[in-house]
Order: structure tokens, then sequence, then C-alpha cells
């Protein structure tokens, strides 16, 4: 089956080795445990493999067999990419099992949203509902959180680093210049005999005005999408989709989709952003 995987055989990571120190260095240290032997585990942190592929179902199969499984019909279904106007809760039992869930919750900081009363209560509700099931559904999951509500979440395998040198609002201990990102289950480059890759991601990027009131920056969740996944065949689930940009990265980067969004008008906005054709003139 392409893509979807028992989540019941997925590793934990346990016997990984954490590297510190400067990326640079970082960049000449391989993965040194489990079993991969091969020279393919010579690789840096700066190095990018094309990703490894492996599908025996078109788009067009795919979106067509989950559509089916599904108890609402989608707002959006379209080439390996679909989009759900619900609420997550509803949908996530109906889903089949996927290989990565990339989702930014709310953060509970009083955000306008339409349809959600942005309060700390209500992402702790929230996260108590939707999250275990998350991580039951996927082979791995990736979510940024507000520092102050890490408590509310299970607590996670790793925490990766999203770092801001410039400073975005201020803590009790000065400018914020990080936001912690939660990852359950293993490190896909340490599974796969890719070698060892930094535990941070830099990213200055701001994000587009496009209508949704705090839309993650694209190019940093791309990035962070590559982080967690190699596999061009992985399936990459959204259940708080916003304007859609974990969709647009994973478009873009050639992997199936699913999102669910409660506001219509989100909704509306992330098939206007899949529409566009992504002009990257930056590199
Ligand atoms: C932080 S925003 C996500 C923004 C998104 N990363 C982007 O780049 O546009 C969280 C989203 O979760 C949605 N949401 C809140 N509760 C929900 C629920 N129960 N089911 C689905 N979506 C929900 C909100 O409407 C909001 O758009």
């Amino acid at each position: 089956m392409v893509g979807l995987k028992d989540s019941s055989n997925s590793p934990k990571l346990t016997s990984q080795k954490l590297l510190h120190g400067h990326p640079s260095e970082q960049s000449q240290l391989i993965a040194q445990e489990g079993t991969c032997t091969s020279n393919s585990t010579q690789k840096g942190a700066a190095h990018v493999e094309p990703a490894l592929t492996s599908t025996s179902e078109t788009n067009e199969q795919w979106t067509k067999r989950i559509v089916n499984s599904l108890p609402a019909k989608p707002y959006y279904a379209e080439d390996g990419i679909i989009i759900l106007n619900s609420d997550c809760r509803e949908i996530l039992p109906y889903l089949p099992t996927v290989d990565l869930v990339l989702t930014d919750p709310p953060y509970g900081v009083g955000v306008e949203y339409t349809q959600f009363d942005d309060t700390p209560d209500n992402v702790k509700r929230l996260v108590r509902d939707v999250v275990p099931i998350c991580i039951q559904k996927a082979k791995r999951v990736a979510l940024t959180c507000a520092t102050r509500q890490i408590t509310f979440y299970p607590p996670s395998d790793w925490i990766l680093c999203w770092f801001n040198r410039a400073g975005a609002g201020m803590n009790p201990w000065g400018f914020t210049c990080w936001q912690p990102i939660l990852v359950y289950g293993s490190d896909p480059y340490l599974e796969n005999c890719m070698g060892s890759r930094p535990d941070f991601i830099e990213h200055s990027e701001t994000s587009e005005k496009n209508g949704h009131p705090c839309p993650k920056p694209r190019k940093f969740w791309e990035t962070l999408l590559l982080r967690c996944s190699v596999k061009e065949s992985d399936t990459i689930l959204d259940p708080f989709m916003g304007s859609g940009t974990t969709l647009v990265a994973a478009k873009n980067l050639g992997r199936r989709a699913i999102g669910i969004e409660i506001e219509e008008k989100y909704c509306e906005i992330a098939v206007q952003r899949l529409a566009q054709k992504v002009m990257d003139f930056s590199q």
C-alpha cells in the first residue's frame, strides 16, 4: 500500500546518538548505531539526498480510496491533496494511518480565529482530544507549540528547535528567538541510514499575508517537512490546516496530503494557494 504504514511497528527514538556542536561539525558526523553499514551513511547535514520513492498507487487512486473512507464530502480533492472542512475530532477516527502528522495547533494566545476561541484552556482540551489520536495514527508527528504550553502535550520523543536569530516577540527572559517543535517517533534520516542531522532549523523568513491570522512561513515549513519525511511516497496529515501551508509544502515536495480545517474561509484560502504555481527565485 502506498505510503500508508502500520504505526504499531513505529520505531521509537531510543538508540540514536544525539549530536551537539556547530552544524558544520555535525555534518561530518554520521549515525553510528543501528544496522546502517553501507557508505550511504556517510552523508552530512548539508547534503540533500533525492527523496526515496516507492509507489504502486496513482494519486487519483489514492485520492479516491481516502475519500471513499471518509464520513464527510471533501471540500477539495485533487491530485493527491484532500481538504476537509470539519472539526478534526470528527474526522480523525475515520482516517487511515499516515506517515507524518505535520501540524500547527492553536497556541492559546488570543489569536482571532473565526471559529476557535484561542484560550489556553481551549487549547488544553483540543490537545488532549486530538494529539494522542495523531500519535496513534502516524508513524511520526511533528508539531509546533507555544513554549508556555509545552506541558499541555504528551511527552515527546525529542524537541526540535525553530531558531529565529532576529527574534519575534518578548518573554520573561528577553527576546524570543526560538520555538519548540515537538516530535514523536524516530528520526527518518537515522531510520533510513542517511546520517545524522541537526535538531534545529534556522529561519527568519516572515509569513506571507494570505487572509489567515497566523500562517507559518512556507519555506520554513518545507524545510521542516523535509526534516521529518525522506520519502516522496509519504502521506502527510495536518488536522489544524489553517490556510494550508502544510498542503502547499507537501504538493511542492511531491507528497500526498490531507488537511482538516474547521473554518471554511481558511479552506478557501488553501484551495487558492494550491492553485498557484510557486515561483521561487531565492535559490
Ligand atoms: C495555528 S492555525 C494553523 C495555521 C497554519 N499552519 C497555516 O500556515 O495557515 C490553527 C488552525 O486550527 C484551526 N482549528 C481550531 N480548532 C480546530 C478543530 N477542532 N478542527 C480543525 N481545525 C481547527 C483554526 O481555525 C486555525 O486555522
